[in-house]
Protein backbone atom coordinates (compact mmCIF):
# COMPACT_ATOMS: atom_id res chain seq x y z
CA UNK A 1 0.00 0.00 0.00
CA UNK A 2 1.58 3.49 -1.21
CA UNK A 3 0.22 7.05 0.04
CA UNK A 4 0.09 9.47 -2.56
CA UNK A 5 -1.07 12.97 -1.78
CA UNK A 6 -2.58 15.37 -4.31
CA UNK A 7 -2.26 18.97 -3.08
CA UNK A 8 -0.99 22.73 -2.60
CA UNK A 9 2.71 23.44 -2.15
CA UNK A 10 3.61 26.97 -0.32
CA UNK A 11 6.06 29.59 0.42
CA UNK A 12 5.20 30.26 3.59
CA UNK A 13 6.02 34.13 4.00
CA UNK A 14 5.84 34.48 8.18
CA UNK A 15 5.71 37.47 9.96
CA UNK A 16 5.11 37.63 13.90
CA UNK A 17 3.27 40.09 14.81
CA UNK A 18 1.73 41.45 18.51
CA UNK A 19 -1.57 40.84 17.37
CA UNK A 20 -3.33 40.14 14.28
CA UNK A 21 -3.96 43.45 12.32
CA UNK A 22 -7.43 44.11 12.20
CA UNK A 23 -9.31 46.31 9.44
CA UNK A 24 -7.93 49.74 8.60
CA UNK A 25 -4.53 49.00 11.45
CA UNK A 26 -0.92 49.03 10.67
CA UNK A 27 1.49 47.30 12.62
CA UNK A 28 5.14 46.34 12.44
CA UNK A 29 6.11 42.70 12.35
CA UNK A 30 9.63 41.36 13.75
CA UNK A 31 10.99 40.59 10.01
CA UNK A 32 9.55 38.28 7.26
CA UNK A 33 10.92 34.91 7.34
CA UNK A 34 10.27 32.36 4.29
CA UNK A 35 9.45 28.96 5.30
CA UNK A 36 8.25 25.65 3.66
CA UNK A 37 4.47 25.31 3.77
CA UNK A 38 1.51 24.18 1.60
CA UNK A 39 -1.58 21.51 3.28
CA UNK A 40 -0.94 19.31 0.62
CA UNK A 41 3.25 19.07 1.09
CA UNK A 42 2.80 19.29 4.87
CA UNK A 43 1.08 16.25 5.19
CA UNK A 44 3.08 14.85 2.89
CA UNK A 45 6.27 16.00 4.65
CA UNK A 46 4.29 14.57 8.17
CA UNK A 47 3.48 11.36 6.67
CA UNK A 48 7.76 11.08 5.35
CA UNK A 49 8.22 12.11 8.80
CA UNK A 50 6.77 9.61 10.38
CA UNK A 51 8.09 6.67 8.05
CA UNK A 52 5.40 6.39 6.07
CA UNK A 53 5.73 5.64 2.06
CA UNK A 54 4.51 8.66 0.48
CA UNK A 55 4.43 10.68 -2.56
CA UNK A 56 3.60 14.33 -3.43
CA UNK A 57 2.26 15.22 -6.36
CA UNK A 58 1.88 19.20 -6.69
CA UNK A 59 2.26 21.84 -9.08
CA UNK A 60 4.86 24.60 -9.15
CA UNK A 61 7.12 27.10 -10.31
CA UNK A 62 11.19 27.29 -10.27
CA UNK A 63 10.89 29.54 -7.06
CA UNK A 64 9.47 26.19 -4.74
CA UNK A 65 12.09 23.57 -6.20
CA UNK A 66 14.20 24.58 -2.98
CA UNK A 67 10.67 22.78 -0.95
CA UNK A 68 11.29 19.55 -2.98
CA UNK A 69 14.53 19.07 -2.36
CA UNK A 70 13.36 19.02 1.83
CA UNK A 71 10.29 16.94 0.99
CA UNK A 72 12.84 14.78 -0.43
CA UNK A 73 15.06 14.90 2.74
CA UNK A 74 12.04 14.13 5.00
CA UNK A 75 11.61 11.07 2.58
CA UNK A 76 8.88 12.20 0.30
CA UNK A 77 9.06 10.72 -3.42
CA UNK A 78 8.32 13.96 -5.47
CA UNK A 79 8.66 12.53 -8.79
CA UNK A 80 4.85 13.36 -9.46
CA UNK A 81 5.26 16.35 -8.92
CA UNK A 82 4.93 18.83 -11.88
CA UNK A 83 7.37 21.65 -12.57
CA UNK A 84 6.78 24.75 -15.09
CA UNK A 85 8.72 27.38 -15.13
CA UNK A 86 5.74 29.44 -16.86
CA UNK A 87 4.12 29.29 -13.35
CA UNK A 88 5.00 30.84 -10.10
CA UNK A 89 4.54 28.39 -6.64
CA UNK A 90 1.75 29.37 -3.90
CA UNK A 91 2.10 31.44 -1.35
CA UNK A 92 1.03 32.14 1.87
CA UNK A 93 1.33 35.61 3.79
CA UNK A 94 0.92 34.42 7.95
CA UNK A 95 0.76 36.62 10.73
CA UNK A 96 1.54 34.64 13.89
CA UNK A 97 0.61 36.40 17.00
CA UNK A 98 2.21 36.28 20.81
CA UNK A 99 0.09 33.24 21.39
CA UNK A 100 1.25 31.16 18.06
CA UNK A 101 -2.36 31.57 16.66
CA UNK A 102 -2.16 33.02 12.73
CA UNK A 103 -4.18 33.53 9.95
CA UNK A 104 -3.60 33.21 6.29
CA UNK A 105 -3.59 34.75 3.15
CA UNK A 106 -3.01 32.59 0.36
CA UNK A 107 -1.79 33.20 -3.47
CA UNK A 108 -2.53 29.80 -5.51
CA UNK A 109 -0.22 30.43 -7.84
CA UNK A 110 0.37 26.70 -9.67
CA UNK A 111 -1.92 24.95 -6.96
CA UNK A 112 -4.97 25.91 -8.51
CA UNK A 113 -3.45 25.33 -11.95
CA UNK A 114 -3.62 21.31 -12.70
CA UNK A 115 -4.73 20.06 -16.18
CA UNK A 116 -6.92 16.91 -16.31
CA UNK A 117 -3.78 15.37 -18.30
CA UNK A 118 -1.50 15.89 -15.25
CA UNK A 119 -4.40 14.23 -12.41
CA UNK A 120 -4.29 11.21 -15.34
CA UNK A 121 -0.65 10.99 -15.30
CA UNK A 122 -0.37 10.80 -11.38
CA UNK A 123 -2.97 8.68 -10.87
CA UNK A 124 -2.07 6.27 -13.20
CA UNK A 125 1.06 5.24 -11.09
CA UNK A 126 -0.97 4.01 -8.81
CA UNK A 127 -3.57 1.25 -8.10
CA UNK A 128 -6.62 -0.37 -6.14
CA UNK A 129 -5.31 -0.25 -2.55
CA UNK A 130 -3.66 2.61 -2.16
CA UNK A 131 -4.63 5.54 -0.21
CA UNK A 132 -5.01 9.43 -1.72
CA UNK A 133 -4.55 12.22 0.78
CA UNK A 134 -6.64 15.58 -0.26
CA UNK A 135 -7.28 18.88 0.63
CA UNK A 136 -8.90 21.91 -0.36
CA UNK A 137 -6.28 24.07 -1.58
CA UNK A 138 -5.89 22.51 -5.69
CA UNK A 139 -8.42 23.17 -7.95
CA UNK A 140 -10.36 19.90 -9.91
CA UNK A 141 -11.15 18.28 -6.31
CA UNK A 142 -14.47 16.37 -7.44
CA UNK A 143 -12.42 15.00 -10.60
CA UNK A 144 -9.79 13.42 -8.38
CA UNK A 145 -12.19 12.01 -6.02
CA UNK A 146 -14.15 10.49 -8.60
CA UNK A 147 -11.03 9.14 -10.85
CA UNK A 148 -9.42 7.95 -7.57
CA UNK A 149 -13.02 5.99 -6.26
CA UNK A 150 -13.29 4.18 -10.43
CA UNK A 151 -9.38 3.00 -9.63
CA UNK A 152 -9.81 1.72 -6.52
CA UNK A 153 -8.21 3.79 -4.34
CA UNK A 154 -8.77 4.69 -0.60
CA UNK A 155 -9.69 8.63 -0.43
CA UNK A 156 -9.01 10.85 2.69
CA UNK A 157 -10.23 14.55 2.77
CA UNK A 158 -9.06 17.24 4.79
CA UNK A 159 -11.75 20.17 3.54
CA UNK A 160 -9.67 22.80 4.55
CA UNK A 161 -9.59 25.68 3.55
CA UNK A 162 -13.54 25.31 3.92
CA UNK A 163 -15.82 27.22 1.35
CA UNK A 164 -19.54 26.15 0.54
CA UNK A 165 -18.83 24.43 -2.55
CA UNK A 166 -17.63 21.62 -1.05
CA UNK A 167 -20.88 20.53 -0.17
CA UNK A 168 -21.46 19.82 -3.55
CA UNK A 169 -18.61 17.21 -3.82
CA UNK A 170 -18.83 13.38 -4.31
CA UNK A 171 -18.14 13.37 -0.60
CA UNK A 172 -19.45 9.85 -0.27
CA UNK A 173 -16.68 8.57 -1.95
CA UNK A 174 -14.68 9.36 0.87
CA UNK A 175 -13.31 6.96 3.69
CA UNK A 176 -11.60 9.40 6.18
CA UNK A 177 -12.60 12.86 6.87
CA UNK A 178 -10.01 14.66 8.62
CA UNK A 179 -12.06 18.59 9.80
CA UNK A 180 -11.03 20.65 13.05
CA UNK A 181 -14.32 21.78 14.63
CA UNK A 182 -15.40 25.13 12.18
CA UNK A 183 -15.12 22.88 8.90
CA UNK A 184 -16.64 19.85 11.43
CA UNK A 185 -19.99 21.83 12.06
CA UNK A 186 -19.77 23.07 8.10
CA UNK A 187 -19.63 19.65 6.54
CA UNK A 188 -22.75 18.58 9.13
CA UNK A 189 -24.57 21.58 8.47
CA UNK A 190 -25.05 22.76 12.03
CA UNK A 191 -23.78 25.31 14.59
CA UNK A 192 -19.92 25.19 16.05
CA UNK A 193 -19.49 23.30 18.85
CA UNK A 194 -17.35 24.68 22.19
CA UNK A 195 -17.70 21.50 24.52
CA UNK A 196 -17.39 17.52 24.41
CA UNK A 197 -21.32 17.05 24.15
CA UNK A 198 -21.74 19.41 21.47
CA UNK A 199 -18.14 17.89 19.44
CA UNK A 200 -19.88 14.65 19.81
CA UNK A 201 -22.93 15.75 18.37
CA UNK A 202 -21.36 16.82 15.07
CA UNK A 203 -19.28 13.76 15.24
CA UNK A 204 -23.24 12.17 14.95
CA UNK A 205 -24.26 14.21 12.06
CA UNK A 206 -21.47 13.61 10.40
CA UNK A 207 -21.51 9.87 10.55
CA UNK A 208 -25.46 9.65 9.88
CA UNK A 209 -24.38 12.14 6.58
CA UNK A 210 -21.07 9.82 5.15
CA UNK A 211 -21.92 6.29 7.26
CA UNK A 212 -18.90 4.76 5.63
CA UNK A 213 -16.58 7.29 6.33
CA UNK A 214 -14.28 7.43 9.34
CA UNK A 215 -14.08 11.02 10.80
CA UNK A 216 -11.32 12.34 12.91
CA UNK A 217 -12.34 15.57 14.75
CA UNK A 218 -9.85 17.96 15.70
CA UNK A 219 -10.69 20.69 18.55
CA UNK A 220 -7.86 22.18 19.24
CA UNK A 221 -6.25 22.75 23.01
CA UNK A 222 -9.90 20.66 23.33
CA UNK A 223 -8.03 17.24 21.87
CA UNK A 224 -9.08 15.34 19.08
CA UNK A 225 -11.96 12.51 18.45
CA UNK A 226 -12.17 9.42 16.35
CA UNK A 227 -15.68 8.61 15.30
CA UNK A 228 -16.65 5.49 12.36
CA UNK A 229 -19.56 2.55 12.92
CA UNK A 230 -17.88 0.45 15.43
CA UNK A 231 -15.73 3.32 17.62
CA UNK A 232 -15.80 6.45 18.97
CA UNK A 233 -12.55 7.50 20.97
CA UNK A 234 -11.40 10.68 22.33
CA UNK A 235 -7.31 12.12 22.87
CA UNK A 236 -6.56 15.44 25.10
CA UNK A 237 -3.91 17.34 23.31
CA UNK A 238 -0.11 16.83 24.81
CA UNK A 239 0.60 20.15 26.43
CA UNK A 240 4.12 21.50 25.41
CA UNK A 241 4.28 25.32 25.16
CA UNK A 242 3.05 26.66 22.12
CA UNK A 243 4.67 29.22 19.75
CA UNK A 244 3.15 28.53 16.17
CA UNK A 245 -0.09 26.74 15.40
CA UNK A 246 0.94 26.98 11.52
CA UNK A 247 0.84 22.98 10.24
CA UNK A 248 -0.22 21.53 13.65
CA UNK A 249 -3.39 20.04 12.00
CA UNK A 250 -1.40 18.90 8.94
CA UNK A 251 0.81 17.05 11.55
CA UNK A 252 -1.71 15.05 13.26
CA UNK A 253 -3.41 14.19 9.89
CA UNK A 254 0.18 12.63 8.79
CA UNK A 255 1.18 10.97 12.32
CA UNK A 256 -2.80 9.73 12.37
CA UNK A 257 -2.23 7.75 9.26
CA UNK A 258 0.88 6.70 9.72
CA UNK A 259 -1.02 5.14 13.62
CA UNK A 260 -3.65 3.56 11.42
CA UNK A 261 -0.66 1.48 8.77
CA UNK A 262 1.92 0.75 12.04
CA UNK A 263 -1.41 -1.01 13.10
CA UNK A 264 -2.27 0.83 16.08
CA UNK A 265 -5.82 1.64 17.18
CA UNK A 266 -7.69 4.81 16.36
CA UNK A 267 -7.07 5.04 19.76
CA UNK A 268 -3.54 4.82 19.96
CA UNK A 269 -3.42 6.59 16.69
CA UNK A 270 -4.93 9.84 17.99
CA UNK A 271 -2.43 9.57 21.08
CA UNK A 272 0.25 9.45 18.65
CA UNK A 273 -0.70 12.15 16.59
CA UNK A 274 -1.20 14.35 19.65
CA UNK A 275 2.56 13.77 20.27
CA UNK A 276 3.46 14.59 17.19
CA UNK A 277 1.43 17.90 17.11
CA UNK A 278 2.43 19.23 20.57
CA UNK A 279 6.21 18.72 18.43
CA UNK A 280 4.69 20.95 15.67
CA UNK A 281 3.16 23.76 17.81
CA UNK A 282 6.44 24.06 19.96
CA UNK A 283 8.34 25.18 17.09
CA UNK A 284 8.60 27.71 14.29
CA UNK A 285 7.40 26.96 10.76
CA UNK A 286 5.02 24.17 9.14
CA UNK A 287 6.74 21.25 7.71
CA UNK A 288 9.88 22.40 9.14
CA UNK A 289 8.63 21.94 12.93
CA UNK A 290 7.48 19.25 12.17
CA UNK A 291 8.89 16.00 14.79
CA UNK A 292 10.75 12.81 13.56
CA UNK A 293 9.07 9.05 14.18
CA UNK A 294 12.14 8.65 16.34
CA UNK A 295 11.14 11.99 18.37
CA UNK A 296 7.99 10.84 18.94
CA UNK A 297 8.07 7.59 20.15
CA UNK A 298 11.05 8.14 21.97
O1 LIG B 1 -1.94 24.29 7.21
C1 LIG B 1 -0.95 25.28 7.19
C2 LIG B 1 -0.66 25.70 5.77
O2 LIG B 1 -1.80 26.37 5.25
C3 LIG B 1 0.47 26.70 5.62
O3 LIG B 1 1.71 26.05 5.46
C4 LIG B 1 0.05 27.52 4.42
O4 LIG B 1 0.88 27.38 3.31
C5 LIG B 1 -1.39 27.10 4.12
O5 LIG B 1 -1.47 26.25 3.04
Amino acid sequence: MRFLVIGSLNVDMLFHVPHIVMAGETIQSGGLKLSAGGKGANQAASMGKAGLPVSFAGKIGGDGIWILDLLRDYGVDVSQTVVSMDIHTGQAIIQIDGKGQNSIILNPGGNMEFTTEEISSILSSFEEGDVLVLQNEINLIPEIILRAKDKGLRIVFNPSPFDDGILNYPLDCIDLFFVNEIEGAALAQTEVAHDDMGYKAILERLSNKYPKAGIVLTVGKHGAYFKDLSVCCYAPIVDFPVVDTTGAGDTFCGYFLAGIYMGKSPQKSLELASIASAYAVSRHGAMQSMPTIMEVTG
